[in-house]
């Protein structure tokens, strides 16, 4: 973490404090100065190579902090970054409520039995956890760092350039403002060029690029402060309401609430329980499983020779693949395998307008919340289609589910054979639409 004795960061929600404005006085708009930062960084589009993508490009409000282009969501709902014809390999998932994550660890399970005890994975962000938090204590912090210098998303070459286009930048509030010498750097003449390149170099002395790396942790947490803000993280759904006794929820959402609850098990993973400190619900107990999804036959990553040698045949292994590549966590990799993260449900229905399409899953296999509650009840039901490559709607039109994208590790005790009516399907999708936030204000009530 950058210094210690001026930013005090604690689990849960984060309590960021800078001296410079420890009055913690709100904005005008009730966001604090750093969330007021983090805000203006989280939509500022000149913090990537192109000047032509932010953070919302990706994670738009009006969808739930998620993947706004409808064009994308319906195919690979994998996003181009600011390089043109770019493509990761993976849908955005909500950047809300991700600050609620603890730091990844693993509790061992049956610990009573040590011949039989597992260890269950918890938190992190990304789908695959590789956003740890032990870096900076936040996860969500963590993974703030990773996408202005992932050349398939930002692509600034060097975290010197972020740094730079921040410090340049005119924010309401500046990033000088609550880290005082954050901006503090002598910069070469040639930064706008290195920056404006694949590759580009920021040649800086030891001392410039000692503060460069200090303001590089001060923007992750400054967004990450904005993803935890009410703003963002707002706890202001109609389920909200429901549970402070505000408003009463339809016979059919109550129905789906009991379903989630009991015969479809949904609340084993995506938890209806409060917060250690009464929290409301997250709707996710930070653990990785593999439900089995099928690959997305429009995933742009197949088609990036670049940066995907393995073609058609990649395939994603989740939380598997980046303990693999940690000597303190590798020997829990292969039980690992194929396993992602699971998500919040907070805001899963939140659209821009009824009908508009949004992608589920870690590869946006799914195009409704129709389909996943179909696929959970049904997965273990139906027959495998005969092709790997079988987009949602082609299944459902067939009555068959494709194979699995890794067919090993796929959790058959909790779903795939729930035995749901197509009403109990209906009633667990119209529970999902009491997740959106914006219903009412919570502290305005
Ligand atoms: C080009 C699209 C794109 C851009 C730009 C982008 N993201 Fe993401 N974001 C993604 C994808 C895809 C993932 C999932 C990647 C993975 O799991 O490997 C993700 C994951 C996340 C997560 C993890 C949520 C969770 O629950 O695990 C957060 C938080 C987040 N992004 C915030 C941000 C912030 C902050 C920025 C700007 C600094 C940003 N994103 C820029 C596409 C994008
Ligand atoms: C065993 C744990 C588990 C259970 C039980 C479970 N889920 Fe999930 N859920 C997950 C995981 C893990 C993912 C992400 C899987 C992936 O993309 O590969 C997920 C993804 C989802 C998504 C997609 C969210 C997004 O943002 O893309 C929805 C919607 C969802 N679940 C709803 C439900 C409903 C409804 C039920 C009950 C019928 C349910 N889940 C039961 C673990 C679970």
């Amino acid at each position: 973490m950058g210094n210690s004795s001026r930013l005090s960061t604690r689990l849960g929600r984060i309590t960021v404090v800078a001296t410079a404005l420890a009055s913690g006085a709100a904005w005008a708009d009730g966001l604090t100065p750093i969330e007021t930062l983090g805000r203006s960084m989280f939509f500022d589009a000149d913090l990537s190579i192109g000047r032509n993508q932010s953070c919302a490009s990706c994670h738009g409000p009006e969808v739930g902090f998620t993947g706004p282009v409808e064009s994308f969501n319906e195919a690979g709902a994998v996003y181009e970054g600011s390089v043109a014809g770019r493509f990761g390999n993976r849908k955005p998932p909500s950047a809300a409520y991700a600050a609620t994550s603890p730091i990844l660890h693993f509790v061992l399970e049956r610990a009573n039995n040590p011949i039989k005890a597992e260890a269950l994975f918890v938190g992190g962000n990304f789908w695959d956890g590789r956003a740890t938090g032990e870096r900076l204590g936040n996860p969500a912090a963590d993974q703030a760092q990773g996408p202005f210098l992932n050349p398939l998303e930002q692509a600034l070459p060097d975290s010197a350039c972020v740094v730079q286009r921040a410090c340049s930048a005119s924010y309401p509030v500046a990033l000088a403002d609550v880290f005082a010498g954050a901006c503090d750097v002598t910069w070469p003449a040639d930064v706008e060029a290195a920056c404006s390149i694949d590759g580009g170099v920021v040649l800086l002395s030891a001392s410039d690029r000692a503060r460069v790396d200090q303001t590089y942790d001060e923007i992750a947490l400054a967004i990450a402060a904005y993803e935890d803000s009410p703003e963002v993280s707002g706890y202001s759904s109609k389920y909200d309401a429901y549970l402070a006794g505000l408003v009463a929820l339809s016979q059919q959402e109550k129905r789906g609430l009991n379903l989630f609850r009991g015969k479809g098990k949904c609340a084993n993973c995506h938890t209806l329980d409060a917060g250690p400190d009464g929290e409301p619900p997250l709707f996710t107990d930070h653990t990785f499983d593999n439900l089995g999804v099928p690959r997305n036959p429009d995933n742009p990553f197949y088609g990036q020779s670049l940066f995907n040698p393995l073609g058609a045949n990649w395939i994603d292994s989740g939380l598997g693949a980046f303990l693999a590549s940690r000597i303190d966590y590798q020997a829990y990799a292969p039980v690992n395998l194929g396993k992602q993260r699971v998500p919040t449900l907070r805001n899963v229905a939140k659209r821009p307008f009824p009908g508009f399409v949004k992608a589920f899953g870690h590869n946006g296999y799914f195009k409704s919340l129709k389909g996943v509650v179909h696929f959970y009840n049904t997965r273990d039901a139906k027959p495998t289609c005969p092709d790997l490559f079988t987009r949602e709607v082609d299944a459902l039109a067939q009555g068959c589910w494709p194979a699995p994208e890794v067919d090993i590790n796929v959790n058959v005790s909790e779903i795939g054979d729930l035995h749901l009516t197509d009403a109990q399907e209906d009633a667990i999708v119209a529970f999902l639409a009491t997740l959106s936030d914006g219903y009412f204000d919570p502290a305005g009530q």
